[in-house]
């Protein structure tokens, strides 16, 4: 008998278990009621009295072998056991909340400001063609203002490029409206500049459109002015500089005195205090017969605004490309100023 018993013992060693139903087969073979250790232990009771002792411990012992093979093939089989208990107790997984871009919350800003006084948003794309970007605006090819705008084309087809600035987007819309209009659109711009502190080939800008009957300068100043008080307070110090842009005559640029309290305020201002927030202008007669306005009977306003730059006096910020990098720790300063 103790033949067998080594036997057994010996191919319960060798045995694999791979799967449940060689895990089954096993079980039938060895612990069924009719199965191999029960009939064993019914001969072992049979057994002549000096040979039950060690019979009886080698019987033991592919008992236990015969038990502990298939425990651990189960245990192995099941799905982590550990992993599958959840302590309702323990804290949970703190994920990193992000923070808004200050660029976004400027922005978001401006826009509400200008929703306030009846402006709507008009988005549109940034890739543009030479019509939208230029030539509608008053910039025919080869006219000198195009130089102002160092352009990214695309495919070096020189009708399609990253828009330079906003104000493609008032032709895109008065192509498809008509007036009255009033819309502001908030983007993305692309110029081929190198990166510095003070320039990026990306920025954003807020484009403003404003097209009605008798709409006059003084319209205009009265937007910007409720704007500049509303964003910067109420005794910000603006002025309007004659200018030139080619899609609006008479153009202004607008500037606010913002002081030099701090090193940042100096460098952002280049030492003056002063600070050019945007272009402005009433739209040129020839803008509106590009998109078939009858400017005999409409007249309108247009301005454009960097955000950037409003952002860096707000949040002193120097250096522009702190805005690109999405670093986390740059981004996480602006959590609690909002
Ligand atoms: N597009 C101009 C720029 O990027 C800014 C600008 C000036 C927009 C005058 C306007 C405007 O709408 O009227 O430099």
């Amino acid at each position: 008998m103790k033949e067998k018993i080594n036997k057994y013992i010996n191919d319960i060693n060798n045995i694999v278990i791979s799967n449940p139903v060689e895990a089954s087969s096993f079980k039938n073979k060895y612990l069924t009621k009719k199965g191999v250790l029960n009939q064993l232990f019914s001969e072992f009771k049979q057994l002549p009295g000096a040979e039950k002792k060690e019979t009886g411990q080698l019987l033991n012992k592919l008992k236990i072998l015969a038990f502990s093979k298939l425990e651990t093939v189960e245990n192995n089989s099941k799905p982590n056991k550990n992993k599958e208990i959840i302590d309702v107790t323990l804290p949970s997984n703190y994920e990193e909340i992000g923070s808004v871009h200050p660029l976004s919350k400027v922005q978001e800003n401006i826009v509400n400001i200008l929703k306030k006084v009846g402006f709507s948003i008009s988005k549109e794309r940034e890739i543009e063609d030479d019509w939208h970007n230029f030539s509608a605006l008053n910039m025919p090819q080869n006219h000198p203002a195009r130089d102002m705008q160092d352009t990214f084309f695309i495919d070096l087809n020189p009708d399609i490029l990253l828009r330079t600035h906003t104000s493609s987007v008032q032709i895109r819309h008065m192509e498809k409206h008509k007036p009255p209009i009033r819309i502001i659109s908030p983007g993305r711009v692309y110029r081929k500049e190198d990166i510095s502190a003070r320039a990026h080939c990306i920025f954003h800008q807020i484009e403003g459109l404003y097209i009605d009957q008798n709409v006059s300068f003084s319209d205009l100043k009265a937007i910007i002015n409720y704007f500049l008080k509303s964003l910067f307070g109420k005794d910000v110090k603006t002025r309007f500089r004659p200018s030139f842009f080619p899609f609006t005559e008479p153009s202004a640029e607008v500037d606010i005195y913002w002081g030099l309290e701090s090193e940042s305020d100096y460098r952002i201002t280049k030492g003056t205090g002063w600070l050019e927030i945007m272009g402005c202008g009433m739209i040129d007669p020839n803008v509106l017969k590009n998109v078939n306005i009858d400017a005999d009977k409409f007249s309108g306003f247009a301005f454009g605004l960097g955000i950037e730059r409003i952002t860096m006096l707000l949040y002193q910020i120097d250096d522009l490309r702190l805005f690109f990098e999405n670093d986390i720790r740059f981004i996480k300063q602006f959590q609690k100023a909002f």
